[in-house]
């Protein structure tokens, strides 16, 4: 079977290894003259990023780059952003790397075009209709590492640094007209990035296909999604050079983000206020809380998970699905509490608060309450 192909869904996804060689291509058929490509500061220096910028020179459109973009971007690196594509006159974005680089870049194609403060537009009812569409950027998005999914979505998370919290800022603008979704890019992410960022595409997953909202199309892309992990995030970690491994974690890094227009849960909803505080990694924090969050979850969600189970071809119904998932993080060399991360117990009650707030909370099948909160970051960390 060929692991090339074209997809149209939920964007123009262009999937297989070799693929960033197109890149110039697409910025010019979506209308781009003068693109900048935005990045992280750890990417800016990288051999890909240098790849990209080649392809982009080689093919008439400049090598304009912006990288002041922190590892949980916010909104002073999206106001740079937005200086930057303004000063050099450009006419699109190209969102290149990891959760950062993707969703700052498209972040700041949307507020080239705005007026209004970028808080005005967090994924609240209806706030995005008060967006002016007209100045919006063209985004091409070329993710660097298979787990955000960003690169699929609609929405970027941004900081913000005075409050601490992270808000998701949503408009259907975000997301890109084409994706490269390359899996050469990935080869060379670090053994605990592989890990953290699969196991954040496994927890889009995971909580997608839990939330009890109705929607059997994600219902089903979810299953796949845990499927595609189980198989080949071992493989991809154990063997970074892997293209096959490298092409399926893409896959289903893009599924997870495409299932979770279903629902997230406590999973991120913890995970939220520790990324912001403590600056942990998102994917990895996410795998360290998945345990407990499990068992808090079981009442409602244990036939499901069996179901899970044995389409995963795991023996045991919940119980099984719970110790694949302890295996799996172990094989993976993911820490079994916060305290490895740096995260303390003295904010647990800001946190918890954080936690019940967070947009992710709607999706979780049992209730969060702030006390359910504090109960699950004491076992978290
Ligand atoms: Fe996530």
């Amino acid at each position: 079977m060929s692991i090339t192909a074209n997809w149209s869904y939920p964007t123009a996804i262009k999937m297989g290894a070799g693929r960033i060689g197109e890149l110039a291509e697409h910025c010019k058929a979506v209308g781009m003259k003068k693109p900048i490509l935005i990045t992280d500061r750890g990417l800016a220096s990288m051999e890909i990023t240098k790849k990209a910028l080649d392809i982009l020179e080689a093919g008439g459109l400049g090598r304009a780059i912006f990288a002041d973009v922190d590892p949980n971007p916010n909104e002073k690196n999206l106001e740079a952003g937005v200086k930057a594509f303004k000063d050099g006159g450009h006419d699109g974005v190209v969102a290149f790397g990891g959760g950062s680089g993707l969703d700052l870049g498209k972040c700041v194609a949307f507020m080239a075009g705005q007026t209004r403060p970028v808080w005005d537009f967090e994924d609240v009812g209806d706030w995005w209709t008060r967006a002016s569409v007209e100045g919006i950027a063209p985004i091409i998005a070329v993710p660097t590492t298979a787990g955000t999914g960003s690169e699929v979505g609609r929405a970027s998370v941004i900081t913000n640094s005075v409050t601490e919290t992270k808000k998701i800022i949503f408009h259907p603008k975000f997301l890109p007209a084409v994706t490269i979704c390359d899996p050469e890019l990935t080869v060379g992410m670090p053994k605990h990035i592989t890990a953290g960022t699969g196991m954040d595409a496994f927890a889009h997953c995971l909580e997608a296909y839990s939330s009890p909202f109705y929607h059997p199309m994600s219902q089903g892309i979810a299953l796949e999604g845990m499927r595609l992990v189980k198989e080949y995030l071992p493989r991809a970690y154990a063997d970074g050079s892997d293209i096959e491994a490298r092409t399926h974690m893409m896959s289903a890094a893009a599924m997870g983000a495409v299932a979770f227009q279903k629902g997230l849960g406590a999973i991120h909803s913890l995970s939220h206020p520790v990324g912001a505080i403590y600056h942990t990694h998102h994917g990895t924090t996410n795998a360290v809380v998945m345990p407990p969050v499990l068992r808090f979850n079981r009442p409602a969600v244990e036939e499901r998970l069996a179901a899970a189970a044995a389409y995963l071809g795991i023996s045991g119904g919940f119980d099984g699905f719970y110790d694949f998932v302890l295996e799996l993080r172990s094989t993976l060399g993911i820490p079994d509490k916060l305290a490895e991360l740096g995260v303390k117990t003295d904010r647990i009650d800001e946190m918890s608060k954080m936690a019940v707030a967070d947009p992710s909370t709607g999706g979780n099948p049992v209730e969060l309450t702030v006390e359910a909160a504090k109960e699950l970051f004491e076992q978290c960390i």
